[in-house]
């Protein structure tokens, strides 16, 4: 049997929340789309589990107030939110270890740590609303600040280590998922700017605001059901995309047939005619995709600097939230603890609204510590971990009923998390290339957003954006 061959005005690869916006908008403006998407579901990042029973949120799942196109989108498809628990005191640990419950806005550290804390926050917030995040790049210093990495940059900025931790916390463990020393002072401003203000992402009130009722996926789901299954075939990589083929439609796109259990059919595949592709996977898959012709040598040093960070979401669903009745809120910090960020992730019932019984809790390993929990088994690396959220949460943390990893590191289609970020010196030098179409290639991932950057919305936002571009053209 021959690939099965069709044609359409623009043939989209990845099936995620950027390329599903990008298709349904593309389509609601009377433009014929293919969506080609390796894995077998759609939703990319985002993806709702089930394991043991218990609802998990494997990938993206919370909206903070500025991510407004992704929160219309939610609500044109006729999507609930709810908000993250928040009520009661919250925990934190400190250098010296000690883990001490607090309330407010501020972590409880000593005075002068508290001051130079404000300071660097004030500071962060001054130099975030002289970037742009749509071009940081035109930042007059911007190669200054590409050219220091986050961590060297604070070092000059103050000397003490505790505040210095915390800020970084925010930047790098929360948000780029990579070390401090391993991006830059102009990457850190992009990942704030993109979020309004430094001020935001210090406050897990604002960044953390709501949830999907149902799960982010449904957002993914929602779009391709509009697009119809006819427009979307899942389970098809696409391996080549040629870009100059003769005629009025330049696109060939070919996707191998390759069946959930990783075996490719040589008998199937699909193959795409297309006016315009447009590429909604993250830069570093780019490559995964033979281009023929080849593409240019700048997008080809390009992607090779944008990689995918490291984190590893932990989820622990007990039979009750055991940490409510000590008044406990849930959220936990403590930069030096192998488990350095703790939330509330309990569920509402998407049938009835009203929020589970069990409880469950979410928390995060980043980067280097992420690469150490995949040495030990199984089992010590669940022993490691619930007793590093014991430790800050209490002794019950250590017996969930249901335990599960986000590892998105090990998915063929993903390959890290969050997202993608430059490394030294790669915003400045090659960021302002990176929407530039090629021929009649164009991008979109959350990756390469400016507003909403690394995030659902950013995804939203470059679909969006690439989908009003391509209506002109066509
Ligand atoms: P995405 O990666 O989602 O989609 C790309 C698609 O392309 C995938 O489906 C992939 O399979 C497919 N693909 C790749 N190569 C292909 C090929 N050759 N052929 C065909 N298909 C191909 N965001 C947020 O807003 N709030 C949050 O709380 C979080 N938290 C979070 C936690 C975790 C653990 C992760 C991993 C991520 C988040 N995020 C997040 C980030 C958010 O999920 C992410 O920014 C968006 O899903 C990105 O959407 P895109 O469509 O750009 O890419």
């Amino acid at each position: 049997m021959a690939p099965q061959e069709i044609t359409r005005d623009v043939v989209i690869i990845g099936a995620g929340p950027a390329g599903l916006t990008a298709a349904y908008r593309l389509q609601q403006a009377g433009h014929s789309v293919a969506v080609l998407e390796a894995r077998h579901r759609v939703g990319g990042r985002t993806w709702n589990g089930d394991i043991d029973g218990a609802f998990i949120e494997i990938g993206g799942q919370w909206i903070s107030p500025d991510q407004t196109e992704l929160a219309a989108l939610v609500k044109e498809l006729g999507l609930t939110t709810f908000d993250r628990y928040r009520e009661g005191d919250s925990i934190y640990k400190n250098l010296a270890g000690d883990v001490i419950q607090y309330n407010g806005d501020t972590f409880p550290v000593d005075e002068a740590t508290t001051a130079e804390m404000q300071r660097l926050i004030g500071l962060m917030d001054k130099l975030t609303a002289e970037v742009d995040p749509a071009a940081p790049w035109e930042h007059p210093r911007a190669k200054e600040y590409d050219a220091i990495s986050f961590r060297e940059w604070l070092k000059t900025q103050t000397d003490n280590d505790e505040a210095r931790n915390n800020i970084s916390l925010f930047i790098a463990g929360a948000m780029l998922t990579k070390p401090e020393h391993a991006f830059s002072l102009l990457q850190a401003l992009l990942m704030s700017s993109s979020a309004g203000s430094f001020s935001h992402l210090v406050d897990e009130d604002f960044i953390l605001d709501k949830r999907v009722l149902g799960g982010m996926q449904k957002v993914s789901l929602g779009l391709a059901e509009k697009i119809g299954d006819d427009n979307i075939v899942l389970g098809h990589p696409v391996r080549v995309l040629r870009w100059q083929e003769e005629g009025d439609y330049p696109v060939l796109a070919e996707a191998e047939d390759f069946g959930e259990d990783g075996v490719a059919n040589p008998e199937g595949g699909v193959k795409v005619r297309a006016q315009y592709a447009i590429m909604a996977v993250p830069p570093n898959l780019y490559s995964r995709v033979s281009f023929v012709p080849s593409l240019d040598r700048r997008q080809h040093q390009m992607h090779q600097h944008q990689s995918l960070g490291l984190v590893i979401k932990v989820h622990a669903v007990y039979d009750r939230p055991f940490w409510r009745d000590r008044g406990l809120s849930g959220t936990c910090f403590a930069c030096e603890n192998l488990v350095q960020e703790i939330y509330d992730n309990t569920n509402y019932d998407p049938a009835t609204g009203e929020e589970e019984t069990r409880g469950t809790l979410v928390g995060f390993i980043s980067d280097e510590k992420a690469d150490l929990m995949f040495t030990l088994s199984e089992e010590e690396r669940k022993t490691a971990i619930l007793d590093a959220m014991a430790e800050l949460i209490g002794e019950e943390a250590k017996n969930p009923v249901t335990f599960y990893l986000s590892d998105w590191g090990a998915e063929e289609w993903t390959r890290g998390a969050y997202a993608a970020s430059y490394d030294l010196g790669g915003l400045s030098r090659w960021g302002q290339y990176q929407h530039d179409p090629v021929g009649p290639i164009h991008w979109a991932c959350s990756d390469i957003a400016g507003e909403g950057y690394q995030h659902v919305d950013g995804a939203v936002r470059m679909g969006q954006q690439v989908a009003k571009q391509l209506s002109e053209k066509l």
